[in-house]
């Protein structure tokens, strides 16, 4: 096994050479104010630096600062993530903002615990916004880490384990370049982003191959090693695309549930699968459509899979038209289908409006 101490210097000495010549140029790199990395740091947690880019480049134009974030409605935070997923990030931003705004004067704290109060805001993201902006010396862990790390020392250790997560802690910081935290940190990320990639890595490339425990015992894709699967569970959406002269209902989600906060229409949830025959026999159904009149259904779309980290959804839409508004507006709110563009809905039901060209 090789001695982390022994080789600790070398092994930040070539990250970061490897680093300087090899870095992608990207906004939030060329920035130590701590608003910017923060906000690059939570979006690239949800998607790919390509993407992450577009995402990034809006949410900082329309909310530039920290005050104009807290200054915002959660309508409208939501709606500037839409189709990042996971959207308790989102409304964790704005109330961490308005944290800031309250609590520490609307200057962003720097010292690690006071960030790591922030909601939102754990051990990996902390560590990211007081090394890239301050340079201090906080290793951050997050998948691109666990992968160089369990390479570079054959760890067997399942990165999803307490275990695991301890033992790659202790080992990044003990790695951490004190002087250079920053660029440390940015380097082994970048490593692991470019170099050390999850499929086929050139290791040939690598400036840490000659001491890379993995590759010598030519078994590098057989690391990190992973405990299990999480179990999944199926879930059954029904949404009910109810039209009457123009307008439709929506609804806001409320519940701790995915998609806190962002709207959709009428949604009937089942256990099972289920066909409309038996759907509309449902006392759900029955309710939500009473003293609506004649209802026609127009149009059941194909059943559409969306996979979530620990949840598959399985869902149809029914375009309905209904002769009487009944008692939908009590229960929903009414609105023009226009007026639907500017609320931010599930990217399900956003695929599924453009795909009808609804
Ligand atoms: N992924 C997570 N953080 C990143 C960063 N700062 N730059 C590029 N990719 C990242």
């Amino acid at each position: 096994m090789l001695n982390i101490t022994d080789h600790n210097p070398l092994i930040s000495e070539r990250l970061i050479h490897w680093y300087q010549i090899n870095r992608r140029i990207l906004p939030w790199r060329e920035t130590t104010d701590p608003y910017i990395i923060w906000i690059s740091e939570i979006i690239l947690q949800q998607t790919r630096v390509a993407q992450g880019l577009d995402y990034f480049n809006r949410f900082i134009t329309r909310f530039p600062d920290v005050q104009a974030l807290a200054e915002a409605s959660e309508d409208e935070v939501l709606k500037y993530w839409q189709g990042l997923g996971y959207y308790s990030r989102a409304r964790n931003l704005h109330t961490a903002a308005k944290t800031i705004m309250q609590q520490f004067g609307g200057k962003f704290p720097t010292d690690y615990s006071e960030v790591k109060s922030l909601k939102g805001i754990g051990d990996y993201t902390a560590a990211a916004i007081v090394s890239f902006a301050w340079n201090q010396p906080y290793a951050v862990v997050d998948g691109n880490v666990y992968r160089v790390l369990s390479r570079l020392f054959a760890i067997e250790t399942p990165i999803d384990s307490t275990q695991g997560k301890k033992e790659f802690a202790e080992l990044a910081s003990a790695l951490l370049s004190l002087k250079e935290a920053g660029l440390h940190n940015q380097a082994i990320m970048e490593l692991g982003a470019l170099q050390c990639v999850p499929q086929n890595p050139d290791c040939s490339a690598c400036p840490l191959s000659d001491m890379c425990m993995a590759y010598l015992q030519q078994n590098v894709s057989s690391f990190p090693k992973k405990q299990g699967k999480t179990k999944t569970r199926n879930r059954y959406f029904h949404y009910l695309y109810i039209i009457y002269k123009g307008t439709t209902w929506i609804q806001k989600r409320q519940e701790e549930d995915i998609w806190k906060g962002l709207y959709q229409f009428p949604l009937i949830e089942t256990e099972q699968p289920c066909g409309w025959e038996e759907l509309s026999q449902q006392e759900e159904w029955k309710k939500l459509f009473h003293r609506c009149g004649n209802i026609t259904v127009q149009a059941i779309s194909p059943v559409r899979k969306h996979v979530l980290s620990h949840q598959t959804l399985y869902a149809t839409f029914y375009q309905i038209e209904v002769e009487h508004t009944g008692d939908l507006s009590s229960n929903y709110q009414q609105i023009t289908r226009e007026e639907l563009d500017s609320y931010a809905v599930p990217i399900l039901i956003h695929k599924y409006l453009i795909s009808f060209d609804l």
